[in-house]
Order: C-alpha cells, then sequence, then structure tokens
C-alpha cells in the first residue's frame, strides 16, 4: 500500500517537524551533510520505494545553498523509486525576479521553477508567492496557498476599533483587498516610488486614514523599508496605530535595527522563514496547519478549495 512521507530541508527543520506532528507522523531519516569542498551530499536511510514524499524546504538565506539542497534531495528521492514528489515551499527565494524590470536582466524566479520541475517534481505547494502569475512558470500543478488564510483571524481578534486595511505599495493592491473583503474593511493605499533596489520612498496616500488602526499587509518584508517608511507616512497623515501582516520574514540587512527605530506599532509575520532571534515587535504565526491540511488532501485526492472561504 503507498504511504506518504515527510521530508525536512536544513532550511525548515523545525516547520517540517511541526507539520508531521500535525498529521501524527515523524520526519523521515534523511542523512544530509556536506563534503569537505562544500558539496551536498544525501543519504535517505529506509526505503521509500512507490512511497508518496512531500519534501519541505524554504528557498530562504542562504538561497543558494537552500536550493541546490532541495534539488539533490528530489533527485535522490527519483532515484531511489519514489512515488509522486511534492515539494512544499513555504518561501520561494527569487520570487521577486518574476518579469524583466529592466533592459538585459534575467527572470530568476523563472529559471528556479526550471530547475525545480527538471529535478523530478510532480508538484509544487507554496504559499503567498510574490506574484500569482509565477504558478505558470511550473509546467506541473501548483497549490498556492496564500498568507490571508493565516493571518485573517488574527486580526479579527485583536478586535481594532477603527481597522483598515493598507497596501504598502501599489502592486501590493489585489492582496490587500483579499484581506480587505475577508474582514469587511475598507482598504487605503501608500503610493511608493522606489528607485534603487532595496530602498523604498513614500510618495503619498491614497484614502482617508485619520484615526485609524492600520493593518498595512505584503508578502515579505525584507529590509523593512517599504513597512518602516510607509508606517512613518500613515502616522504622520494620522493614523492612530499601524500594525503590518507580512507572510514571509526574509529580514535582511538593516531591517531588525529599522523595525525598533520605525512608526510601526508590530509585525506579524509567519513562519515560513525562521525567525533568527526574538524582537519585541515581531509577532510570529504559524503556517504549519493550513500547510498539514494541504498535504493531507493532496495525499487523499481532495479538493483544497474549502480551504480558500471565507479569504
Ligand atoms: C515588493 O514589491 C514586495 O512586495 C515587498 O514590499 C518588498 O520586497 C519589501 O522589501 P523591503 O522590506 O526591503 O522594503
Amino acid at each position: 500500500m503507498a504511504r506518504y512521507k515527510i521530508v525536512a530541508g536544513t532550511a525548515s527543520l523545525k516547520f517540517a517537524n511541526d507539520v508531521a506532528t500535525i498529521l501524527n507522523k515523524k520526519v523521515e531519516d534523511v542523512k544530509i551533510g556536506t563534503f569537505s569542498d562544500g558539496e551536498i551530499d544525501v543519504n535517505i536511510i529506509n526505503s521509500v520505494r512507490g512511497d508518496d514524499i512531500f519534501i519541505i524546504q524554504s528557498t530562504c538565506s542562504p538561497t543558494n545553498d537552500n536550493l541546490m539542497e532541495l534539488l539533490i534531495l528530489v533527485d535522490a528521492f527519483k532515484r531511489s523509486s519514489a512515488g509522486e514528489i511534492t515539494v512544499v515551499l513555504p518561501y520561494f527565494g527569487y520570487a521577486r525576479q518574476d518579469r524583466k524590470a529592466a533592459p538585459r536582466v534575467p527572470i530568476t524566479a523563472k529559471l528556479v521553477a526550471d530547475m525545480i520541475e527538471k529535478s523530478g517534481v510532480d508538484r509544487v505547494v507554496t504559499i503567498d508567492l510574490h506574484a500569482a502569475q509565477i504558478q505558470g512558470f511550473f509546467n506541473i500543478p501548483v497549490d498556492h496557498l496564500l498568507g490571508s488564510m493565516v493571518f485573517v483571524n488574527y486580526i479579527k481578534n485583536l478586535n481594532l476599533k477603527n481597522p483598515i486595511i493598507a497596501s504598502p505599495d501599489v502592486g501590493g493592491v489585489a492582496r490587500a483587498r483579499t484581506y480587505a473583503k475577508a474582514l469587511n474593511y475598507d482598504l487605503v493605499i501608500v503610493d511608493k516610488n522606489r528607485d534603487k533596489k532595496n530602498k523604498s520612498e513614500v510618495m503619498n496616500i491614497i484614502g482617508d486614514i485619520k484615526n485609524k488602526d492600520i493593518i498595512m499587509v505584503d508578502d515579505i518584508v525584507d529590509t523593512a523599508g517599504t513597512l518602516t517608511n510607509a508606517a512613518l507616512a500613515l502616522k504622520k497623515d494620522g493614523a492612530n496605530s499601524v500594525l503590518a501582516c507580512c507572510t514571509h520574514g526574509v529580514l535582511s540587512g538593516p531591517a531588525l535595527d529599522r523595525l525598533e527605530n520605525s512608526s510601526l506599532d508590530r509585525l506579524a509575520i509567519t513562519d515560513t522563514i525562521p525567525l533568527s532571534k526574538p524582537h519585541d515587535k515581531i509577532v510570529v504565526l504559524s503556517a504549519t496547519n493550513i500547510i498539514a491540511q494541504t498535504i493531507d488532501k493532496i495525499y487523499n485526492k481532495e479538493s483544497i478549495n474549502t480551504m480558500f472561504d471565507n479569504i
């Protein structure tokens, strides 16, 4: 009888263990190491012949090592005669390079999708891709979950007095609208002009935010420039409080210092990327439940559609 097994990549050890616990399972015994020159070595301890495999690995920093490890894991399972191989990418690195934003630049998100597919994967599960269209970079099924599945209840339970959803830039309006609809809140937009890589500049706020409790939503918080600049502008314009909900806490470079010194009251992220150290302003919510539910449904060949009700 076919079984399914949960495999943890080194970037998502805790996440995968938590998912396995929810599913009453243990993560599969796989040795992942490096040779003396840094090349990655993988050894699956027990037979997996015919078993369906769910490999959980976020391609977060160190992105290239984690990506390469994922590809090698897939290859090892394929060559061990596993059944269907599903890659669960709680965070899909390189997603922001999803189009030719300037002349003579790569579309690295497509390149990475090709590499993952070519390694022998049958299906991909992921959360809040930077642009939903990245699903089309794969020619295999992609189950694209939403960060709002984690955040909507959290926001509801805050019982904010004067809540309003904000998009920190024009590109995030579709995502922000999903939250506004699910929560039945109004929506405002911070019109941001980004002139250099990893630098952001707030231009103006579209909508009335006087005395409002702002919930800013985004897919990624990286250097935190976008959020902290937007929070400053929102507070200057009379917002009462500013909370940000960002699915993937990349939090690189100056992010933690910026948060510390910012007008942002709180940042809620999920555990798709492990948080390096606790921070007073950061709350971590778990996305393991939605991944566990999805794995269970995929294995049992059930629709995941009901998971999108009310979000
Ligand atoms: C941009 O389009 C993304 O949705 C995020 O707003 C951006 O990646 C955040 O980057 P940072 O935190 O470095 O401003």
